[in-house]
Order: structure tokens, then sequence, then C-alpha cells
């Protein structure tokens, strides 16, 4: 939505120390972002999340991932995912638009 995938390639280097995507990627620290948009959280299979992740109820869709970067601790209290969160909309929607060009595979 408006986001520039160029740019969120490098947003995306600030999520990369725990979490891959792209051809051929597993889950890591953090589980694997491939074919994100739309998901319902808690869902990689193979992946140990914390129990407030896999029962937030949420589906990562663009608005829940908009606030979600944000203010990740906030949205789900008791993450696993320390990340403090990108402060700009710009930021975020980069790093959306990078991100969701990756499907499953
Ligand atoms: C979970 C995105 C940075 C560690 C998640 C989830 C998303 C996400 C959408 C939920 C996935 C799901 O439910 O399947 C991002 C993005 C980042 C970022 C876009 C950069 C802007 C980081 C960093 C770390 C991290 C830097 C490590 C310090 C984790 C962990 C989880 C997680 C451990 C699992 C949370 C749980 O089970 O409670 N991340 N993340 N993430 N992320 Fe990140």
């Amino acid at each position: 939505e408006g986001g520039d995938p160029a740019a969120g390639e490098k947003i995306f280097h600030s999520c990369r120390q725990c979490h891959h995507i792209g051809r051929g990627a597993t889950n890591f620290y953090g589980p694997v972002l491939n074919g994100l948009i739309d998901r319902p959280a808690g869902s990689v299979p193979g992946y140990n999340y914390s129990e407030a992740n896999k029962t937030s109820g949420k589906v990562w869709d663009v608005p829940t991932l908009k606030s979600y970067l944000r203010q990740p601790q906030h949205d789900v209290p008791k993450t696993y995912m320390t990340f403090a969160g990108l402060k700009s909309d710009k930021d975020i929607a980069d790093v959306i638009a990078y991100i969701a060009q990756y499907d499953r595979s």
C-alpha cells in the first residue's frame, strides 16, 4: 500500500538479525516471514511461539502490521519479539512493501 520495496529492503536489515525471508528461508530466532501478509499470528509450522503471540487473535494484514511494527510489545504484550519497533510511518510502509514481495515459497 504505497510503500517502496527497495527502500524497505534497507529497513529489513534491522529485522534480519532475527528473521529470514526469501527463497529457501526458514525459521531463525524469529519465524520465517515468507507469506506474512494476511497470515494468522502464530501459524508457521515448527516455530516455537510464545503463548502471547499464538493467542493474540491477530491476522497480519497491512493495518495490523503497521500498528504492530511501531509498538510490538504494546500490541502483543509478553511477545518474545524484543525489537523496539520502527518510528517512521514511511519506514513501516516500506518494510511491509518489501515483505509483501515474498509468498510462501
Ligand atoms: C515475531 C516482524 C524484528 C524477533 C514477529 C512477527 C512479525 C514480525 C510480523 C509475528 C509473526 C507470526 O505471528 O508468525 C518483524 C519485522 C521486524 C522484526 C518486520 C523488523 C522491522 C525482529 C527482531 C527480533 C525479532 C529484531 C529479535 C530481536 C521475533 C520473535 C518473534 C517475532 C522472537 C516471535 C514472537 C513470539 O512468539 O512471541 N516478528 N520482526 N523480530 N519476531 Fe519479529
